[in-house]
């Protein structure tokens, strides 16, 4: 018998990429909350993984929280990456967004891939993969990348509301991926455009403009305390949204948008 799809082929993995570390839990509540808290040690060798077959209290942006059931793909990438001072993380979520992107491009190369400011992924108009960027340090050079992928998880037998909103890759190919070699591709691409990010960042945005679901959309951002509605005119050079409102046109560097 074969192996089932998610039993992760750790040491592959850890030969096929610039990892120094795994950390593996069959079973965690948070892989983003177990590498906060091991963000914070001194004696850490970085980029460390920390992977989970199963999440029982995964979390998402703000208060959401991620569902993700057998077959899906669920990790947290700490390392340490030098941004520029006061950038905070928007433009590096954007990145990750678009690497994301790209693997999703590399295994489903027919597929209507997109990324929804700042960094939902989508797959033929439904979230599959979803990325939470959180500083386990004050500074915020060091990132605990958490990133979901629904990968082997099908929502075909799932609530019809959740199977409007969302897909996986074994959905829209018709065929269960080996989740390790998917987890190798995902990680060369983060490699990859992570050293854009610091050694080309120019090269990066007309990328993340080519994937963003929202432009010319109407759409409306919420904050604590404010919303912002207009027309979508892009992504400009800083990672900012921006919404054309007619008379003016506003940045947006944070917020949850919904598509009016
Ligand atoms: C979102 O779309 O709101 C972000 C979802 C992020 C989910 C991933 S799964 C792995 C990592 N651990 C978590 O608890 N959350 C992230």
């Amino acid at each position: 018998m074969g192996r089932p799809e998610n039993d992760l082929d750790l040491l592959r993995i850890r030969n096929e990429t610039f990892l120094s570390e795994i950390v593996y839990f069959d079973e965690i509540a948070s892989t983003n909350t177990e590498a906060m808290q091991l963000g914070k040690q001194d004696k850490l060798t970085l980029p460390t993984l920390v992977i989970a077959s199963r999440q029982t209290a995964g979390r998402g942006r703000g208060d959401n929280s991620w569902w993700s059931a057998e077959g899906a793909l669920t990790f947290t990438l700490l390392l340490d990456l030098p941004l520029a001072t006061g950038q905070g993380v928007g433009p590096v979520s954007l990145t990750i967004g678009l690497a994301m992107c790209q693997a999703l491009e590399e295994w489903l190369p027919r597929a209507d891939i997109g990324l929804k400011w700042p960094n939902d992924v989508f797959i033929a108009g439904k979230k599959a993969c979803g990325i939470l960027v959180e500083c386990p340090l004050p500074q915020a050079s060091r990132l605990a990348i958490g990133i979901g992928v629904n990968v082997n998880n099908s929502l075909v037998t799932a609530p019809r509301e959740m199977r409007q909103i969302a897909t996986s890759m074994v959905d829209e190919s018709g065929e269960p991926a080996d989740v390790s070699r998917f987890l190798v591709t995902c990680l060369h691409r983060l490699e990859g455009r992570l050293r854009d990010h610091l050694e080309s960042p120019a090269s990066l945005m007309e990328q993340w403009r080519a994937y963003c679901l929202l432009t010319g959309r109407e759409i409306a951002v919420e904050t604590p305390g404010t919303t912002i509605a207009g027309r979508c005119v892009g992504i400009d050079d800083e990672g900012a949204l921006l919404i054309d409102q007619g008379a003016q046109t506003q940045r947006c560097f944070a917020g949850v948008v919904r598509i009016r």
